[in-house]
């Protein structure tokens, strides 16, 4: 089955600013976007993508934390039900190439979530993976990296982001 690439929505699209809504759908049309989440993902070497940045305002996310095909989670309407402990650590994001920041995430956090076929998970996540998955749950609440970083920072970040576009 041929996959399609997706293009990624870059800041300040609109459609990342907005809150996701539920995914109820499992089926045909579904798995192919997670699909081509997916494979999108690996081509623009990401961790991690959440469907708002392919232009789609529903509550789905992938990550790949060892960046290993075939290893990714296809994670649906997830919830964070506790964290614990904090970690400061660079975080980059497809929808602002050539951007990093130091983000403060739970070092820990017990989530749960739906899979691609709809059953339910109860997981504890850790350091690395749990701070993709924070990263990417916040697309799906509209929040941006420039929303998790002081306000000067913040209009440095914009200011890079601008000038990396103008040079690509
Ligand atoms: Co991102």
């Amino acid at each position: 089955m041929a996959m399609a690439l997706l293009p990624i929505k870059i800041y300040p699209d609109p459609v990342l600013t907005v809150k996701a809504g539920p995914l109820s759908d499992f089926g045909p049309k579904s798995q192919t976007l997670f699909d081509d989440m997916i494979e999108t993902m690996y081509v623009e070497d990401g961790v991690g993508l959440a469907a708002p940045q392919v232009g789609i305002s529903k509550r789905i996310l992938i990550a790949s934390p060892s960046m290993k095909r075939g290893q990714e989670y296809v994670m649906i309407n997830p919830e964070i039900h506790a964290s614990s402990g904090q970690e400061i650590g660079p975080e980059g994001c497809l929808s602002f190439p050539g951007i990093s920041a130091e983000v403060v995430r739970a070092k820990e956090i017990r989530l749960h979530y739906q899979d691609r076929q709809g059953k339910h998970h109860d997981v504890q996540l850790k350091d690395f993976f749990a701070r993709v998955v924070q990263h990417e749950m916040d697309h799906l609440n509209g929040i941006l990296l420039i929303d998790r970083v002081s306000f000067d920072k913040r209009q440095e970040l914009i200011a890079q982001l601008q000038q990396n576009i103008q040079n690509r």
